[in-house]
């Protein structure tokens, strides 16, 4: 593949944008290598994958202005389709995904960062939608995600000005769980950049999800995302399923049988992926 690495280290994988000359922009091949690298995770293995850009500056700076400068109407819909595709697999991928957004975040950027599950990023990420300075509405999903993750007031105030925000307001607005800063020490030496910093704190929150029950993280996910669709009557039909589906599981046996037999040791990260 050309812009997308992909590196599994046990549990845990990290889909990398690696298309830095562009600061990661979206272009039609970043997005059908995304699809294909998702459709190859290696579910009987991998519990919790990462997705970042590549180096220091930019997580992904929107779709790719070049090549959508051109299109047509219909190119214009099929465009927003193929993205929309790949985000929504992204947002429905089996397992949890988190953002490890390093940079900039913007149209495309913000947008594919809140189909994963979590967003944690560096100090000096910027998020934002600047679409309608560019005379689009955002076409990957942000006019809808943005919406619910921050309420309607917030998304339309942000979207209609195209204003961009820094890290510690993303995270004030509840766009960003975690904002994470490059480690220096007393001398003022950067002893751990921003970007070697995130990508830490990303594997340690991966690798805490990796290590709970996998079937029910799984099941979680699916609880939480079907829910928001429907009702709550609808909704905790929903969780009653899913919580039901985890028992007669081997995690469901090993969790309770460890907690009965106090057996603190015997951790669950040793169950496989039997029943999924
Ligand atoms: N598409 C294509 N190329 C892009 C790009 C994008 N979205 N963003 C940056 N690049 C390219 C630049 O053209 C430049 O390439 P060259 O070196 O070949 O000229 C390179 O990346 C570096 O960019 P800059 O020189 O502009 O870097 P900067 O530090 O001066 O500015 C920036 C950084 C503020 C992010 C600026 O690049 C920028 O504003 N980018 C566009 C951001 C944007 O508007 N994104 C939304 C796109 S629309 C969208 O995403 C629609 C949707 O919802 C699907």
């Amino acid at each position: 593949m050309e812009y997308i690495l992909y590196e599994v280290n046990g549990a845990v994988a990290t889909i990398t944008i690696n298309r830095e000359k562009a600061l990661n922009a979206l272009n039609s091949q970043v997005l059908d290598e995304l699809n294909e690298t998702l459709d190859n995770v290696d579910l009987a293995t991998v519990r919790c994958l990462i997705l970042t850009g590549a180096g220091e500056k930019s997580f992904v700076a929107g779709a790719d202005i070049g090549e959508m400068s051109t299109l047509t109407k219909a190119e214009g819909e099929a465009f927003g389709k193929k993205g929309n595709d790949v985000f929504r697999k992204l947002e429905t991928f089996p397992i949890p995904v988190i953002a490890a957004v390093n940079g900039f975040a913007l149209g495309g950027g913000c947008e594919i960062s809140m189909s994963c599950d979590i967003r944690i990023c560096s100090d000096n990420a910027m998020f934002g939608q600047p679409e309608v300075g560019l005379g689009i509405t955002p076409g990957f999903g942000g006019t809808q995600r943005l919406a619910r993750l921050i309420g309607a007031g917030m998304a339309k105030q942000l979207i209609y000005t195209a204003r961009n925000i820094k890290a510690p307001e993303a995270y004030r607005i509840g766009l960003v769980n975690q904002v994470v800063s490059a480690e220096v020490d007393e001398a003022g030496n950067v002893v751990k950049s921003a970007k070697e910093a995130l990508m830490e704190a990303a594997n340690k929150m991966a690798s805490t999800i990796a290590a709970n029950a996998p079937i029910a993280v799984r099941n979680c996910k699916k609880a939480i995302n079907d829910g928001l669709q429907v009702d709550m009557d609808k909704a905790i039909v929903i969780e009653e399923k899913l919580f039901g589906d985890c028992f007669e599981t081997e995690d469901q046996k090993a969790g309770m049988g460890n907690f009965l037999e106090k057996d603190k040791e015997k951790k669950l990260k040793v169950v496989p992926f039997k029943n999924c």
